[in-house]
């Protein structure tokens, strides 16, 4: 019987094992036995610093954070096992209060994972069940960013059931004003899913993003996950603030608690009330699934705090001057060199040239994230860095160095 191909199948197939290969020589895949800040001691009884955290400002090992959770444990045990719904603690009403706080007075509404909120909320946007977010009679149609999140194209079939949904490439300069402009002749509303702070690449340019729909009377949706916290005076992160630190109408934004954030978990955030009561009775995810684990929503709660008493951006200023100064030792070459993103990237024409590198690293102390084709073209090979408000001088030196600067 002839086998029906499909993208899994599909993507399968076309990986490489590259990253295999980097499992076995213990490039990647590390297992930690203790941490002391950015210091990791490793299984094998070596010791390194590690650049693999998202955990951008170094939050999640805050005293206050920590007493919360374990305060958090002592009154209540590990979970509460129901839908948010049914029942819960105090903590995540707090939280929401203390993100609406962040986000200007719009309402938040956390879910377990960003990849949740995709999963409850994007369907609803495209069925026009939002009040905030119209939607035309003809329906929506959904334009997907290339590079946006895997777990946002993983349920490209899901929102495909809702509207005709499509991939757009941002680098070409005409391709989302031309498939606006399609979506709108057939009487659609255009919706735009597109990632803020790239997970591998760059800044994305929203604001721009906004500016073409805007006439269409579409809407845009931010997945920030990794702009969360590392700008704004109260940490509501890079899309919000390269938007005016508003929330325009027409953008729905996404974050995640789970980065530099410090907790875990994701937020939506939605201008109005009555966007929140159709999430909670419609967003799947909410209804049928389970809340934030009981130490983490508390943690969480410990978080936002710091966030709104101005305590994170004395952090992000360590974060910019740690990403400015390791940009000066690697003589402003990296992928991301200059930017206002945690993330740098060293790229390497081939993989074997990318392994070596790999290897380099490692055994200079240094963890990093190496990616492969697909994350990256085929045949190449990009060392992914996360640097941290958390990283030492000594730190930065010891990767500019094992990369040869
Ligand atoms: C941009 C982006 N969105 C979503 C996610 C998924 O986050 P979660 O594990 O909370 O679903 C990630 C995970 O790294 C991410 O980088």
């Amino acid at each position: 019987m002839e086998r029906q191909s499909n993208w899994v199948a599909s993507r399968v197939s076309k990986t490489s094992d590259s990253l295999d290969r980097a499992f076995a020589e213990g490039l990647t895949g590390h297992v930690i036995t203790a941490r002391d800040g950015k210091r990791v001691q490793l299984e094998d009884g070596g010791e390194a610093v590690e650049f693999v955290s998202c955990s951008y400002l170094g939050l999640e090992s805050h005293p206050d954070l920590i007493a919360a959770a374990t305060e958090a444990m002592g009154r209540f045990g590990l979970h509460f096992s129901t839908s948010r719904n049914r029942g819960r603690p105090p903590y995540l009403r707090e939280l929401e209060e203390l993100l609406s706080v962040m986000y200007g007075g719009a309402q938040a509404a956390a879910f377990t994972s960003v990849g949740t909120v995709h999963l409850g909320l994007l369907p609803l946007l495209g069925a026009g069940a939002l009040p905030s977010y119209p939607v035309a009679d003809a329906g929506a149609a959904f334009l997907v960013e290339k590079t946006a999140h895997a777990s946002i194209q993983v349920i490209r079939g899901v929102l495909e059931q809702i509207g005709p949904t499509r991939r757009f490439d941002m680098t070409d300069p005409t391709a989302l004003a031309a498939a606006v402009r399609e979506v709108a002749a057939t009487g659609r509303t255009p919706i735009v899913l597109v990632d803020g702070v790239g997970s591998m690449g760059g800044l994305i340019d929203v604001a721009s993003m906004l500016a073409i729909l805007e006439p269409f009377g579409g809407h845009l949706y931010v997945d920030d996950a990794h702009g969360v916290s590392i700008e704004g005076s109260l940490g509501a992160g890079y899309a919000f603030e390269a938007l005016g630190g508003v929330l325009p109408e027409n953008v729905v934004l996404a974050g995640s608690l789970s980065k530099a954030f410090g907790g875990a978990g994701g937020f939506a955030v939605v201008p109005s009330h009555e966007d929140m009561l159709v999430l909670r009775k419609f967003a799947n995810p909410l209804v049928f699934g389970h809340s934030i684990m009981l130490p983490m929503l508390a943690a969480n709660v410990a978080a936002a705090r710091l966030h709104v008493d101005g305590q994170v951006a004395e952090l992000q200023k360590r974060l910019w001057r740690n990403a400015a100064e390791f940009d000066r030792l690697t003589g402003e070459t990296l992928v991301n060199a200059g930017l206002h993103s945690p993330v740098r990237g060293a790229l390497f024409d081939t993989e074997d040239a990318a392994f070596a590198a790999a290897r380099r690293l490692k055994q200079a102390g240094v963890l990093v994230l190496p990616a492969f084709y697909p994350t990256v073209a085929r045949g190449t090979g990009l060392m992914r860095f996360a640097v941290s408000a958390l990283h030492q001088q000594r730190d930065l030196e010891a990767a500019a160095g094992a990369l040869g600067f």
